[in-house]
């Protein structure tokens, strides 16, 4: 059963800051937080950011995930490459609890170079907040899982 307490953070070297101030942040509200890096600040690639925590909540392992890049983009566009993976970018709190109440998003991406660090932790909250509603919000996200055979 999934641990509906852990969230894995990713992000690659542009975001790293920020997502030491999330984990910190949701850490302090009781998430636990799988870290997956990277710690250091060289160029890396955000595809295998992406995918590393992508892979951590298709597996179960955690029950959402938060990732970063400088756009969020790139992040997003590669977590949405595993199966079963719904993410989205999200640069205002609206779309963040949208993404969840419509779309049963399960990851996250946030744009490190496009928002500051006090607007993104609103975000994260509105996201991690939010619930599915289901209904007929079930039937189109069935739908994209479709997609996927
Ligand atoms: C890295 O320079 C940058 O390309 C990356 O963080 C991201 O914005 C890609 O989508």
């Amino acid at each position: 059963m999934t641990p509906n307490n852990r969230i894995a953070l990713s992000s690659d070297h542009s975001a790293i800051q920020l997502r030491r101030a999330i984990a910190d942040h949701i850490e302090a509200q009781g998430w636990v937080v799988s870290d997956i890096g990277p710690m250091t600040p060289e160029s890396t690639h955000y595809p295998e950011h992406g995918a590393a925590a992508a892979r951590l909540v298709a597996s179960g392992d955690c029950h959402l995930g938060i990732i970063l890049c400088g756009t969020g983009q790139g992040i997003m566009m590669a977590a949405n490459k595993v199966k079963g993976i719904r993410c989205g970018v999200c640069g205002d709190t609206f779309s963040a609890r949208m993404i969840r109440e419509h779309n049963d998003a399960n990851i996250l991406s946030i744009g490190a170079r496009v928002v500051g660090e006090g607007l993104a932790l609103e975000i994260v909250d509105a996201f991690l907040k939010a619930r599915f509603e289901g209904g007929r919000h079930a039937t189109r996200v069935d739908m994209i899982s479709a997609l996927e055979e």
